[in-house]
């Protein structure tokens, strides 16, 4: 079925309005009373009602097994926002009329009879959009769809979102992905992966197709190498169950890593149709270099953090943590060397890494370019990279542009200076989290920022053998300590390319 036409359907296609209100929604938030929804769906619905977005007449109803009157709900809820939502950003007037549009379902999803509450909620509204979002253990995702599906829930304006992980593999994803076309066509997915609900990764494409400046230059003859860097300082907090079963591999690299990666490299779209983008992404995704085992054994780095210390105390490591195994093999930090096969990119590495209590919680990719090739001028530091561009994603979002100019003097010596561009300081206003914009996407029927069925896929199939090498080298990870940069090999892994990585 093509995924945007399939007929009587009205998501997929974008609507052009993205600032004015959304058309009048019902949004069933599975999962309604859990870590997600209280700490990001909830505020983002919250931020973008204040900014006059939600109809008054759209209805959220949360959903979940335990035993709570409306008002109970909307009680927890206004505690919860008030350690998520800053006190400046908190508005009574606002958050109570938003409050009004708040309802809650007890319903076990496994009983099919509970969804009777859902229907009769929703049953006066049929041609409305309506969303089920599955912010639920994937082990439910099945059951869900085919509930609201036996319900006659699902209507031609119906869409479902939901989250990874999708899959642990392969096999896993593609599971997950017949079930949900067995219920929706894929113009009603929306897969989400909030890395790119972020301003700044959107800015990516706007950097590369809104500007004559860099596309000339966005290709191997004139770029040398890319580092893409997502490094945290939290640990695995209370998710230690979860993480030790999926590792950095699976939670950041088969999906936030690869789609930064993805738009940085893509080929521009021919319009903003949400498949012309994704077409070009998964082409991308299907150029990755697969590598044998001895080469993943080779370009690839994974560390677990020991215990150590940041400025403001002494942190335990990963194994110190009471619902991990003491023999745990699971990587905290990955590194890994890519290669694109392509014109554009041959012979140009793109070094990933990410990483739980690192030194610092940093998102950002750096472009090297390629040095002069002939100077008759001296500098100071030899020209080792003159051109540099440095996008940071957060924790502000920048751009820094390293170009090498005349130094005050009587002689002609070089020196490189920045041209630095903080963004809080050009659109001064508040950054918009993520999900608002996703959220606000899903209603309008806007796919562009979420993953195809084949994207999804295609990513599985470059992490799976990654995976397997792993799983099957006698050798632990490497240890690192908290608070460092990740373990020494990975600094081997990019030195042996003369390069160091980008750490300022
Ligand atoms: C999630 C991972 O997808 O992304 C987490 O499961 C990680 O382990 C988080 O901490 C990082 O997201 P952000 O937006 O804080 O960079």
């Amino acid at each position: 079925m093509n995924p945007t036409t399939d007929a009587g359907n009205t998501a997929g296609t974008p609507d052009a309005r993205k600032t004015g209100p959304v058309s009048p929604f019902d949004f069933i938030l599975f999962g309604g009373t859990g870590d997600l929804s209280m700490r990001k769906l909830l505020p983002a619905l919250y931020f973008r009602h204040c900014e006059g977005q939600l109809p008054q007449d759209s209805r959220i109803v949360a959903v979940a097994r335990a035993e709570h009157s409306a008002e109970e709900f909307r009680e927890i809820m206004e505690s919860e926002a008030r350690s998520h939502i800053s006190e400046s950003d908190f508005h009574q007037v606002c958050w109570d009329q938003f409050l009004d549009m708040v309802h809650y379902r007890q319903v076990d999803v496994t009983e099919q009879a509970d969804y009777r509450q859902l229907v009769d909620f929703v049953i006066d509204e049929p041609s409305r959009v309506r969303v089920f979002y599955l912010s639920t253990a994937p082990s439910l995702f099945n059951r869900i769809c085919q509930g609201v599906h036996e319900a006659g829930l699902v209507t031609p304006g119906s869409r479902v979102a939901l989250e990874k992980p999708l899959g642990r593999d392969l096999e896993t994803a593609q599971e997950i992905n017949d079930q949900l076309a067995k219920y929706f066509s894929e113009s009603q997915i929306f897969r989400i992966d909030h890395y790119l609900g972020k301003e700044t990764v959107q800015n990516l494409l706007a950097l590369r197709f809104g500007n004559v400046l860099f596309e000339p230059l966005w290709r191997s003859e004139h770029i040398s190498d890319v580092q893409i860097t997502i490094a945290e300082k939290l640990g695995v907090e209370g998710r230690g169950k979860f993480y030790d079963q999926t590792g950095a591999l699976r939670d950041m690299v088969q999906n936030h890593l690869l789609q930064l990666l993805v738009i940085l490299a893509m080929e521009p779209p021919a319009t903003n149709h949400p498949d012309a983008v994704r077409d070009e992404k998964i082409k991308v995704l299907r150029s990755l270099r697969q590598m044998t085992k001895t080469e993943i054994l080779d370009n690839t780095v994974r560390g677990q953090y020991k215990a150590g210390a940041y400025a403001d105390g002494a942190v335990p490591g990963y194994l110190d943590n009471d619902d991990i195994p003491d023999d745990s093999h699971t990587e905290t930090y990955a590194a890994i060397r890519a290669e694109i096969n392509s014109w554009r990119w041959s012979g140009v590495p793109f070094f990933l890494r990410t990483g739980k209590r690192l030194e610092d919680k940093i998102t950002e990719i750096i472009i090297n370019f390629k040095k002069v090739p002939h100077s008759v001028y001296e500098t100071a530091d030899g020209f080792s990279t003159p051109n540099q561009l440095v996008i940071r994603l957060q924790p502000q979002e920048s751009i820094k542009f390293r170009v090498y100019v005349k130094a005050w003097g009587d002689d002609m010596h070089l020196q490189p200076v920045h041209l630095d561009m903080d963004f809080n300081d050009v659109f001064k206003k508040r950054q918009m989290i993520a999900y608002e914009r996703l959220l606000m996407d899903i209603i309008r029927g806007d796919l562009t920022w979420f993953m195809r069925r084949d994207e999804v896929e295609a990513a599985w199939e470059w992490i799976d053998p990654i995976r397997n090498a792993w799983d099957q080298s006698s050798q632990p990870p490497k240890g690192y300590t908290a608070g460092s940069w990740g373990p020494a090999a990975a600094s081997g892994l990019i030195s042996r390319e003369g390069l160091t990585w980008y750490e300022e």
